[in-house]
């Protein structure tokens, strides 16, 4: 018991650490400016202590909403020293960025109707129905855009542009596309000439963090160069189609967008409003596209090329994600049940590994290349109540607060041995710890 309030405090501590007044930075030095679903997790663990904080957080983020009702991945800090990162972006050639404030040009999963729903679990019901009325427009409004731009052709799921908008940037299926598909001649000369150990001195991530536990170079290259591709449409997704950049229907992001549509059908049944008929259809026609993911040899889901529909077969985290997009048929969730049970799968001592232990791609101290992560966890958690599995979600609540415990508020943890990885004092490490504390 006195360990929980212990854990509890140490969570405490690092979200009041990383408050920046209207929001939290996911970690000070590495992380400093606003994330999307960083802001989305943190309310959700806030919500058990300060309400008002909690909204405060979700309301900051809607500085950054588009016009056309995207939600950015990351608001720009407005400080001189961060001037590089946001001009990066320049996002001003895009008519529908906001003018006050400096954003880049993607998304990031669409966690924002989770988080909505979860304060709102908080208030009493004529407080929560306001909030519903302020939030409700705005979460329409992304995932119309969501349907909008991203799913041009009306099949159902919505199309990623940048590994980044999945929030597990370097996660194998998308990589082993990069390397294969993605890699420009002058980062192949790079890559050739092993010019790639001198760039690393430059590199800002592994001044905090070591360099074993972040993408290799050639990765982070390849990443900025895609970036640098999508400023050059102009975020504009009709052109950046057009001339066939990268374009993957990401199992984890099309995940938690089904789960987003269940909440945003909640919401507006609580407010007694109709969503329009267009996107009704289309949220149904996401949850039946979403079983063409499924590949009966492997018997599990997995992401596909938009243009060609070839599913990239290389299993991450995100195949487990369908537990809580909570539309697949309990025999399938069964199914992924069994590679969490399985030790040389999904099963370590310190679960969920973010690649499976039994893949080519495992390393466990790797970014999203094996190690555990909080928030994988908590949604995985939510989605096996949800099945049925009680016993199993309170199992992996277990495990992982004793990870945090063991480990502190780290970014993510050594699936095998539970060490902690990445940066220190992490916010949705924390947030979420006090929401597991706090749901258990
Ligand atoms: C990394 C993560 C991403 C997260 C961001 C800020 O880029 O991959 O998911 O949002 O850091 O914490």
């Amino acid at each position: 018991m006195s360990g929980n309030s212990d854990l509890l405090d140490q969570a405490k501590a690092v979200l009041d650490m990383n408050d920046r007044g209207h929001y939290t930075q996911p970690a000070h030095g590495l992380y400093p400016h606003q994330w999307l679903w960083d802001s989305c997790f943190v309310a959700i663990g806030l919500r058990h202590l300060d309400i008002e904080r909690a909204k405060a957080e979700l309301l900051s983020l809607l500085r950054g909403q588009w016009s056309n009702g995207m939600f950015p991945n990351i608001i720009f800090r407005d400080d001189p020293q961060y001037r590089a990162d946001r001009n990066v972006w320049r996002t001003w050639v895009n008519p529908y960025a906001p003018a006050d404030v400096m954003t880049t040009g993607i998304t990031q999963p669409p966690v924002f109707a989770e988080a909505v729903v979860q304060v709102g679990a908080k208030m009493a019901w004529p407080e929560r129905r306001l909030w519903y009325r302020l939030m409700y427009p705005k979460i329409l409004a992304y995932h119309q855009w969501l349907y909008q731009d991203r799913d041009p052709h009306k099949e159902g799921l919505v199309l990623q542009i940048h590994p980044w908008e999945t929030g597990l940037d370097n996660t194998p299926p998308w990589m082993s596309e990069m390397h294969e598909h993605q890699l420009p001649l002058w980062i192949r000369i790079i890559e050739k000439t092993h010019l790639n150990s001198v760039i690393n001195l430059f590199r800002r991530d592994t001044r905090s963090v070591p360099i074993d536990q972040r993408f290799s170079t050639i990765e982070a290259l390849a990443l900025f160069d895609m970036q640098r591709r999508l400023r050059r449409k102009a975020y504009n997704i009709n052109k950046i189609l057009d001339h066939s950049l990268f374009a993957i229907e990401d199992l984890a992001f099309n995940s938690m967008f089904i789960r987003a549509n269940s909440h945003l059908r909640d919401i507006a049944k609580s407010l007694r409003e109709d969503l329009p008929d267009d996107l009704e259809t289309m949220m149904t026609k996401t949850e039946k596209t979403f079983e063409e993911l499924w590949d009966q040899y492997s018997g599990q889901y997995y992401s596909r090329d938009f243009i060609t529909h070839r599913l990239l077969k290389t299993p991450s985290i995100a195949t487990l994600l369908p537990l809580y997009a909570g539309s697949i048929s309990q025999e399938r969730a069964d199914q992924l049940v069994n590679m969490l049970e399985n030790d040389h799968v999904f099963g370590p001592a310190y679960p969920v590994p973010s690649v499976p232990l039994d893949s080519f791609w495992f390393q466990p101290k790797l970014y999203w290349q094996g190690p555990s992560w909080v928030n994988m966890n908590w949604l995985i958690i939510d989605g096996l109540k949800r099945y049925g599995f009680d016993d199993h979600a309170k199992a992996l609540t277990e495990s992982t607060l004793e990870m945090v415990a063991e480990g502190g508020c780290f970014e993510y943890f050594d699936p095998l041995t539970g060490e902690p990885a990445g940066a220190a004092n992490f916010s949705w490490t924390a947030a979420l710890t006090i929401d597991l504390l706090k749901s258990k």
